[in-house]
């Protein structure tokens, strides 16, 4: 497939914009309520409306889970009208369930759309991810170095020491030697308890964010999506599938992988142009959160468009129930 491809991405990006702020606005009242599940379910629902709303003939590829365990937006689930393009749809209703729980930073309400058979299919296992920002020559830090070596890596590359580098990494027993590895050179590290897309994202406006990598374990799924919001804002991301029993092979051999050592650039990720649309459910450092006042409720949504490099944030405000 060519990588310029026509999909009516322009006027799309605003309708996918709408869905991630609906999938938000519908998580409003359960931000700080402790009830994970219902904070997904309505953002679920509610992204579901609203996608169904687009002129596409969409297929969910990156979803809520497999059929037998997702009765909503599921993988394989077809979206949208049934007229207009055929598109792949990754999405996270709410990335931060318990972010939202716990009315914490970064939860978001995520979606990318590309050309049918575009996307990854990355099946629902963890996937080991390395991120850096624009700005950087193609491969100036790879999964193959170990974690120290891709801080003093980056560190030449900026111009700067390993002191003047921070990593972003989820804070996980899994990571305590990574932790520990990146310590060494002299780094700092922004622990994170949730919220990956985000964490990735962050690397893309380093200056604003503070943080110039990421690092580490989390969901193979949200690689996917961290991908689609690198290939519009600049910078790059790998990732290597990481498999824990047969179960989780099984699961990859299904999405249509054969290659399970594979490490994935970018570009191996989402193969052609994408939207990425994303809107703060919590206030966080690339989003402001969901403001609520009596009768109404404020969002800030990032739109981007890998075509054109375009990065829009909006801010809605709209009257709820
Ligand atoms: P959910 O919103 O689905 O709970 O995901 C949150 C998240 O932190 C992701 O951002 C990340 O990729 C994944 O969970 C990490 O998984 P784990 O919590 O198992 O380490």
């Amino acid at each position: 497939m060519p990588s310029v491809v026509d999909f009516n991405d322009r006027l799309l990006s605003l309708g996918l914009a709408r869905v991630s702020e609906a999938a938000a606005i519908a998580s409003a009242r359960l931000i700080g309520r402790g009830n994970e599940k219902a904070a997904d379910q309505a953002a679920v629902d509610a992204m579901r409306t609203q996608l169904n709303l687009l002129d596409i003939r969409g297929t969910v590829v990156i979803g809520e889970g497999e059929r037998d365990e997702a009765p909503m937006l599921y993988i394989g689930e077809e979206v949208g009208t049934g007229q207009g393009p055929e598109v792949d749809i990754a999405l996270d209703p709410l990335e931060g369930t318990t972010l939202t729980a716990k009315d914490m930073p970064n939860a978001l309400a995520v979606i990318a759309m590309a050309p049918r058979g575009t996307l990854l299919h990355a099946p629902d296992v963890y996937m080991e991810k390395l991120a850096i920002g624009p700005g950087y020559a193609e491969g100036v830090v790879t999964l193959d170095m170990d974690p120290a070596e891709r801080v003093r890596q980056l560190a030449r590359a900026k111009g700067g020491t390993a002191e003047d580098i921070t990593v972003c990494i989820l804070e996980r027993p899994r990571h305590e030697a990574l932790i520990a590895a990146v310590r060494s050179t002299g780094a700092a590290i922004r622990l994170i308890t949730d919220g990956d897309v985000a964490g990735v994202i962050h690397c893309a406006e380093a200056e604003v964010t503070g943080i110039d990598m990421y690092m580490g374990s989390g969901g193979a799924p949200e690689g996917v999506l961290a991908a689609s919001a690198l290939k519009c804002m600049g910078g790059q991301i790998f990732g290597q599938l990481l498999f824990r029993n047969d179960d989780e092979r099984g699961r990859a051999v299904r999405a249509g992988i054969s290659d399970m050592n594979r490490i994935y650039t970018r570009d191996e990720m989402v193969t052609a142009d994408v939207i990425f649309a994303a809107t703060g459910v919590t206030d966080g450092s690339i989003l402001r959160g969901l403001k609520r006042e009596v009768g109404w409720v404020t969002t800030e949504t990032v739109l981007m468009r890998s075509k054109t490099g375009s990065v829009r944030r909006m801010t809605y405000r709209t009257p709820v129930k």
